[in-house]
């Protein structure tokens, strides 16, 4: 079994290599040159645990190859996968761009039967738009070539992704013939073997599962932090109230943590494009667009509580910042509530002085000097007016309290992760404020 895998970013590299892992030989395509020469030379250009390990097992083993030509991955291959990125366009909807080039490409190329599987997250209908495009470009050559289009979503998570992938809750693949089905069922043999729940499904319901999934997880946080907001009020505690209601084994307990916001790559992308297919349709998504307001009014709770405390105009204060990714085990920074918060702490007036334990690089891209960036989480504290905590990294969650306390100008705790308990605070003698609890 080959494939070839068009895009190296996260989808890309991470199926790709997988796929080689399980015994495919996989060839991984990519325009940007730099990319490709990186990992030819044992380079990583995301990180995420595990993954440069496999690269350089599987490309030692010979069956995972990196290269910037198309044709040469597409030689002998049964399967090319599309994995190229779909940025929001203006309007939230997803651009297409990308994925329709590599569609007209490989158009340009095959000679013999492939199944080309869209694994990038596109509105529903799009795997008939790739099969147009192919098809007008098989007859601008004047050929017939045979070939299906298939839906595989992927459900990775960052910094969880090798594992997410090798051991998956399940394969969604939507196709439209028997033919693919058989090229897929043997590009997934390892799964079946494994016992891993493999849903063939048509076409357009696996392009809805992966945004239905997604909104429905992107419902449960905004819910819990709607809940969280109420519970501040009434004088209830959030996270007694998870445990009560996420042992209903129809609940369930995952994915229930109220914070300081959702970010990263795809839930704030896949609501908004979600949105946008239903207004495409005239049906408006009431529910998904609430959770996107509920969502963008929680990633300003932490600034809200530090104005409060301190008032309105922060000139002069200082704060250390703990976690700027959009969750642990990532440098990822897309939709991060520490951005929304560092905009809005710096607008006032305030210093930050920053600190994560992956993400210090791609900050500094992102945002140069808007901040200090500290060597370590203590030395963020120095002078520090108060302790803010935006990321749940697990370094943070038993660190030296007497370290914080003698850094700290005033022992004051924002916690946008619900990380610490408000008993053991209060009996440090921290001024705590958590997501959705009793402050004290
Ligand atoms: C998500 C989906 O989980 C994954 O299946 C899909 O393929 C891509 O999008 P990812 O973006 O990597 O994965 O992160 P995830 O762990 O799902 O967290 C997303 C955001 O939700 C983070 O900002 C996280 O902090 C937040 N979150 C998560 C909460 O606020 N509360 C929770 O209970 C869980």
């Amino acid at each position: 079994m080959r494939i070839a895998v068009v895009g190296t970013g996260y989808v890309g590299l991470v199926s790709g290599t997988c796929l080689a892992e399980t015994g495919v030989t996989v060839t991984c395509v990519d325009v940007n040159n730099v990319k490709i020469e990186l990992l030819n030379h044992g380079g990583m250009p995301i990180y995420e645990p595990g993954l440069a390990e496999l690269v350089t097992r599987n490309r030692e083993d010979g069956r995972l190859f990196f290269t910037t030509s198309l044709r040469e991955a597409l030689k002998d291959a049964d399967a090319v996968f599309i994995a190229v990125g779909t940025p929001p366009d203006e309007d939230g909807s997803a651009d297409l761009h990308y994925v329709l080039d590599v569609a007209r490409e490989i158009g340009e190329i095959i000679n013999d039967y492939i199944v080309v599987v869209t694994k990038s997250t596109v509105p529903v209908g799009t795997n008939y738009k790739v099969k147009g495009v192919i098809q007008a470009a098989l007859e601008k050559r004047g050929v017939e070539v045979a070939f299906d289009v298939a839906s595989n979503p992927e459900f990775l998570k960052e910094g969880d992704a090798v594992n997410d992938f090798i051991s998956p809750d399940r394969v969604v693949i939507g196709v439209e013939s028997d033919r693919a089905r058989r090229v897929m069922e043997r590009l997934y043999h390892a799964f079946i073997l494994n016992n891993t729940p493999i849903y063939f499904m048509d076409i357009l319901s696996a392009e809805m599962t992966k945004y239905a999934a997604n909104s429905m997880l992107a419902t449960r946080i905004s819910f819990m932090n709607d809940i969280a907001n109420l519970c501040e009020i009434v004088g209830a505690d959030v996270e007694a109230v998870k445990k009560g209601i996420g042992s209903d084994s129809r609940i369930g307990k995952k994915f229930l943590n109220a914070g300081c916001g959702y970010g990263g790559s795809c839930f704030p992308k896949d609501v908004k494009a979600l949105i946008r297919t239903g207004d495409d349709h005239g049906h408006s998504l009431e529910l998904l667009k609430a959770v996107e307001r509920v969502n963008e009014n929680q990633k300003s709770v932490l600034f809200r509580k530090i104005t409060s405390h301190f008032g309105p105009n922060l000139t002069g204060k200082r704060f250390a910042m703990w976690g700027l990714s959009f969750k642990p085990g990532t440098d990822d920074l897309r939709e991060a509530p520490s951005l929304v918060l560092i905009d809005k702490l710096v607008g006032a007036g305030a210093v930050v002085r920053g600190f994560d334990p992956v993400a210090m690089e791609e900050c500094k891209r992102r945002i140069g000097d808007r901040i200090e960036y500290a060597d370590n989480m203590y030395d963020a504290l120095t002078d520090a007016d108060a302790l803010i905590v935006v990321t749940e990294w697990a370094e943070f969650k038993i660190p030296k309290f007497t370290f914080i306390e003698k850094a700290l100008k005033h022992k004051i705790i924002f916690d946008g992760r619900n990380i610490y308990s408000p008993e053991q605070m209060k009996e440090f003698g921290y001024m705590y404020y958590g997501i959705g609890r009793k402050d004290n």
